[in-house]
């Protein structure tokens, strides 16, 4: 029988039984699940290995999302976030997408940019004829660089060349175009960029400067979609609360780029439990979002002729499987493994749907009873916990104070301080 990642009441048990459900939906081995249990699993010695001046290892909770039904199969979605309500809005999103069939995701090609900066050149539509003529030359050179990527149907498959103004005069800009397959691709790509470098210089008598990836990866784009059953949703007021606040957010940055944010919220905290690269990630959507010099919003609504809800998202998603820290921290490895995905696609197919599922829990409590409640709700358990709170007695003092809208460290001690009496 397939697995399902539709788990109910999957918040309301410890962690350890949490992790005993994803471990055999996932196939964990004992190491594995010893990894996630022991919270320093960053090793000191392997922390020193991925970057500079280390002193120690910042921890961030691990949460999954349940729920998630994308193209037909059942994931359970690996976040790592600081921000308390993200990961039980995708799951409840998530949730609610299952009534109409979840989600459907694709992608475009593993296509990453590599951009080689070229000045100095009198004639530059001249210039960039030349660049174009020696075309499979330039190609070669690159794929030289990396003959394992060639060898898995990957590599530099194209070239652009655009002819930029700029306050220092015309700058002719190359684009490689490198297919990266299952990897971020910055790596591969970068050094392409610096092997062709000195050819378009040779073949042009210009100067050239930057040679760098661009996470503008217009030609890497995810896309997913959802219709979301009007019923679950609460009703046509919350339908049409949402699509007031998509609108509000299409003519207004301001608001947009809270909206984007919450798209976000989700697909960061995958990322960040995979070892991909959040920074690439955030530049990559923002700078795309406001591809057409309007800052817009990553996701679409509408209602369709049933009066549902029906959502999309169309993202540049440049995320890897294999090199960087997705392999070289094992807790990535491990949440890889949770999410059972086999290619770099399917991962950003995941996030995708992730984001969408975000947007639409954001909005739908936006629309309707506002986020402050649920949000509170977390806070004062933190609060109860802070203030010596054990068990069963963390939700009662939690609760209390939400009842008296009075979620202070001082008043948790108070209440617990009766509850104690009252044992
Ligand atoms: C908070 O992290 C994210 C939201 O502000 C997103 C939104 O406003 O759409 C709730």
């Amino acid at each position: 029988m397939a697995k399902t990642s539709r788990i109910p009441g999957f918040y309301k048990l410890s962690p350890e039984e949490r992790l005993r459900i994803v471990a055999d939906f996932a196939g964990l081995t004992d190491e594995e699940v010893a990894l996630l249990k022991n919270t320093g699993s960053l090793e000191l010695t392997l922390a020193d290995r991925m970057i500079e001046n280390v002193i120690g290892v910042m921890h961030i909770p691990l949460g999954v999302a349940v729920n998630f039904l994308i193209n037909g199969r059942d994931y359970m979605v690996p976040m790592a976030i600081e921000e308390p309500s993200v990961v039980a809005a995708a799951s409840n999103a998530a949730r609610i997408a299952r009534v109409k069939g979840g989600f459907q995701a694709s992608t475009t090609k593993p296509i990453m940019i590599g951009q080689i900066q070229l000045v100095k050149v009198p004639d530059p539509y001249g210039a960039r004829y030349t660049i174009l003529a020696h075309k499979d030359e330039i190609l070669e050179k690159a794929n030289e660089q990396d003959p394992i990527l060639v060898k898995l149907g990957g590599g530099a498959k194209d070239l652009e060349v655009r002819v930029i103004d700029t306050d220092v005069g015309p700058m002719v800009i190359t684009h490689l175009l490198v297919d990266v397959k299952d990897a971020m691709g910055a790596n591969a790509v970068n050094t392409m960029a610096e092997a062709v470098a000195p050819m378009i210089e040779k073949l042009t008598g210009g100067k050239v400067y930057l040679r760098i990836v661009s996470n503008l990866a217009v030609y890497r784009l995810a896309r997913a979609r959802a219709v979301f059953d009007k019923e679950a949703l609460g009703g046509e007021e919350a339908v049409e609360g949402i699509i007031y606040a998509y609108n509000f957010a299409k003519s207004d940055p301001f608001r947009c780029a809270t909206h984007n944010k919450g798209i976000m919220n989700g697909i960061i905290a995958v990322a960040l439990a995979t070892g991909n690269d959040t920074r690439a990630l955030e530049s990559g959507a923002h700078a795309y979002a406001a591809r057409t010099g309007k800052y817009q919003p990553l996701t679409t609504w509408e209602v369709n002729e049933d009066g549902d809800l029906v959502g999309t998202i169309e993202i540049p998603l440049a995320v890897g499987i294999i090199g960087g820290a997705t392999r070289s921290n094992p807790l990535a490895r491990v949440c890889l493994k949770i999410l059972g995905v086999k290619t770099a696609s399917e991962l950003a197919e995941v996030m995708a749907s992730v984001g969408l599922a975000q947007n639409l829990a954001a909005l739908r409590a936006l629309a309707t009873e506002g986020i402050q409640r649920g949000h509170m709700k977390l806070h004062a358990r933190n609060i109860a916990i802070m203030a010596g709170a054990t068990g069963r007695l963390i939700d009662e003092v939690a609760r209390r104070m939400v009842e008296e809208r009075k979620i202070r460290i001082d008043r948790a001690k108070e209440i617990l301080e009766e509850l104690l009496k009252e044992k």
